[in-house]
């Protein structure tokens, strides 16, 4: 479904706003300081076959418009985003996830993608423990007073989220770069801030919307922007949702 601009202004209190259009003329129609959260994975100019991007730009040309997007942003943790691992255990070999394999004498198979959380400052304070784990020896538990006796540590920085399994990549995920939902679902879990506002400018299929729909208890509002309407429609179609154009300022 789509809907004109003006339609979508009237509804801008709807949870969810899909918008087409351009994010960098998108985001400076935000507010100073209405954003909590922005979960997103931008195109990394490595060629890959977007329906309508062109991800083979210059290095330059890549460097100065990641900096019209990204700006004053300090590096807060580095997230190690685990796809397929294999572990050996009682003399047995057990593999889990998936990656495209690499046809390759000189380059391993790339299981793996880092997850950088930038913050404002670097300091921003984390619910660490809304994505922890278990301790799997539960004698810490009595013996550090931090764990407040609870069952339950900060999980750390490797995340192992595989991808689901899928039979039919054009249906099923019609689009060459996602992340799974469960990626971003942590990621806004671990911001911790009730109410909050989340953005992605770059939404793809939806991921990131998924994941802010499942964490209800937690975002008040999503807004999504992509260049591309075949993705924008996949998006809005699963949300049940409508999209607008990203408002154009006539000159
Ligand atoms: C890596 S993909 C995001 C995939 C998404 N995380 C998902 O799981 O579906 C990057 C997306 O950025 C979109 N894109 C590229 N340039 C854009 C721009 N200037 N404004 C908005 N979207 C853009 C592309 O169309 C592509 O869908």
């Amino acid at each position: 479904m789509y809907v004109d601009t003006w339609d979508y202004l009237s509804r801008v209190k709807d949870k969810f706003l899909l918008k087409l259009g351009d994010c960098v003329d998108g985001m400076r129609q935000l507010d100073a300081q209405s954003v909590d959260v922005v979960v997103t994975s931008p195109p990394y100019n490595l060629g890959i076959d977007y329906s309508s991007y062109n991800d083979d730009k210059s290095h330059l040309e890549y460097l100065e418009w990641c900096a019209e997007w990204a700006a004053g942003i300090e590096l807060q943790n580095t997230i190690h985003w685990i796809k397929s691992i294999s572990i050996e255990k009682d003399a047995e070999t057990k593999s889990y996830g998936h990656f495209k394999p690499i046809n390759s004498n000189r380059f391993l198979n790339d299981c793996h993608e880092y997850v950088f959380h930038f913050t404002q400052s670097g300091s921003t304070k984390l619910d660490r423990l809304a994505i922890g784990v278990p301790y799997a020896d539960k004698s810490n538990i009595d013996r550090w007073s931090h764990t407040n006796g609870k069952d339950k540590r900060c999980r750390g920085n490797t995340w192992f989220i595989p991808y689901k399994t899928i039979h039919q990549r054009a249906k099923q995920r019609p689009h060459p770069a996602t992340f799974p939902t469960e990626l971003a679902v942590k990621c806004i879990r671990l911001h911790g801030r009730k109410n909050s506002v989340v953005v992605d400018p770059f939404l793809g299929i939806g991921h990131s919307a998924f994941a802010a729909k499942e964490c209800a208890d937690m975002v008040s509002r999503f807004t999504g922007f992509d260049i591309d309407e075949e993705y924008l429609k996949v998006a809005s179609d699963i949300l049940g949702c409508g999209y607008s154009k990203v408002y154009q300022k006539t000159t």
